[in-house]
């Protein structure tokens, strides 16, 4: 039996998706646990791309138990649209997925309020994906959620319902001056969801615990990275939400797991999303190379990501709090042609090396980065299938970031398809 944990090193987009579903081919359970359509991850297979919000990556492969786990936020569209996309698709999903009675329902004020909040901070504004995820974690912190349970029972529903709402038409137009939001439309709406969703309901906890019982592989898709963290990640720029390895196990409902495999997904380079810190941004040059090379551009949003170098002190960082146990180096192909490349291996802050993510805040915009300079390489790497037929320079720079962060990088991703991944140590 093994569970394994998929989580993101840096701020997201690492890659996630396109591990989770080479892994998925050997795991009969797929699960997200936290987050929700905020995370957008990419699957390409024989040319065909996938994009998932809310549905765990692994799916695409037939017959795999997919499960949104207890943690999670969902928008009830959302979902049933992705079920419809690959329905159309010809990847039925209907008897092999799972939707956790104790999530949480985004509601339409939630995505009314993100873009509210927003305005409000102005300058400070947090650069959310507008997808109502703050708002909706706020609600069940503050115990105003509703939660897919509840929609099982319609009367409850529609009691629940009218309480939120009438608080939250009240701060809307009150507080926001704003107009309210029709009772009976969003009603109808979501019992039209119910409806389409009950099938689906399910004590995952419960599920989870007795697949992994009976010995089944279980693969937990993080999404998000741990610089998002709630807690851990760069506060206040971050989701919600606990992206990180506890957040992952809380939100599937287990508990601790004997030799529980936590993968690290890592990009050959680092991109961020929205505002916050980033100690290795490039401004235009390097960073808009990058951009283009690798395609950074949001797969929620379309927003371009801001690129810079691969920060090792942040992957050590993510080691640490993740109990990260192998990696996976993801988009080496991107740094093919790029010239001489660099990884930061320390801070200078106020004139101090430092060598591990300040937890002051007010220091990450002085983080300046001191790099380890390595020879970069000429050659297209995607078509390469054996490690070892990668040229030197990209071999060293694989053993560079193993020897920095004493984890061994289990995969090398050198591009987009299922095919171009370089296996050195078999994970299930
Ligand atoms: P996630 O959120 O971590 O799942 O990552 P995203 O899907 O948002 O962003 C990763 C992007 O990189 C997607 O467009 C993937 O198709 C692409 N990608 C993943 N691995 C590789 C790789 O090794 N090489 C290249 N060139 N692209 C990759
Ligand atoms: P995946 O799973 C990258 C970022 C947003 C913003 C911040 C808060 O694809 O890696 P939110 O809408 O969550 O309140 O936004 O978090 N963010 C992501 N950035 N990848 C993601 O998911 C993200 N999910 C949220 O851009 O900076
Ligand atoms: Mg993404």
């Amino acid at each position: 039996m093994a569970v394994s944990i998929v989580v993101g090193t840096h701020w997201g987009d690492e890659g996630k998706g396109k591990i989770v579903d080479y892994l998925g081919e050997n795991a009969q359970v797929v699960a997200r646990a936290q987050g929700g359509n905020n995370a957008g991850h990419t699957v390409i297979v024989e040319g065909e791309k996938y994009v998932f919000h809310l549905l765990p990556s692994g799916v695409l492969h037939p017959g795999k138990v997919g499960i949104l786990g207890d943690g999670m936020v969902v928008d009830p569209s959302s979902l049933l649209g992705e079920i419809d996309f690959l329905r159309q698709k010809g990847k039925d999903v209907s008897e092999r997925l799972f939707l956790s009675s104790k999530a949480h329902l985004v509601l339409p004020y939630h995505r009314i309020l993100d873009g509210i909040y927003e305005n409000i901070r102005g300058g400070g504004k947090l650069g959310t994906t507008g997808k109502g995820i703050g708002p909706a974690y706020e609600d069940k912190v503050s115990r105003w959620g509703i939660r897919v349970g509840d929609l099982e029972d319609e009367k409850l529903f529609a009691q629940k319902l009218r309480v939120t709402l009438d608080y939250k038409n009240l701060l809307l137009e009150r507080a926001f001056n704003q107009p309210s939001l029709p009772y009976d439309k969003i009603l109808e709406d979501y019992l039209g969801y119910a409806s389409l969703l009950k099938p689906y309901i399910a004590d995952t906890s419960r599920m989870i615990y007795q697949f992994y019982r009976e010995g089944k592989n279980i693969l937990i898709e993080g999404a998000q990275g741990t610089m998002l963290d709630l807690d851990h990640g760069t506060y206040p720029f971050v989701t919600s939400s606990y992206p990180v390895v506890a957040g992952s196990l809380l939100g599937v409902g287990l508990g601790s797991i004997p030799n529980l495999e936590v993968l690290g997904v890592c990009k050959a380079y680092t991109t961020r999303v929205g505002e916050g810190p980033f100690p290795t941004e490039l401004r235009g040059g390097m960073g808009d190379y990058l951009r283009e090379k690798g395609g950074e551009y949001g797969a929620t949003t379309g927003r371009p990501r801001r690129c810079g170098w691969l920060d090792g002190v942040i992957l050590r960082y993510a080691a640490r709090i993740n109990g990260i146990t192998s990696l996976a180096l993801t988009k080496l192909d991107v740094l093919g042609g790029v010239g001489p490349l660099k990884i930061c291996r320390a801070y200078l802050v106020e004139g101090e090396e430092v060598d591990d993510f300040p937890v002051i805040p007010h220091l990450w915009d002085k983080c300046e980065p001191v790099y380890e300079e390595m020879e970069g390489w000429e050659e297209d790497i995607s078509l390469v299938s054996s490690y070892y037929d990668l040229p030197s320079s990209a071999q060293r720079f694989v053993e560079f970031i193993e020897d920095f962060t004493q984890i061994p990088i289990a995969i090398v991703s050198v591009g987009k398809e299922r095919q171009n991944t370089l296996v050195r140590k078999e994970i299930f």
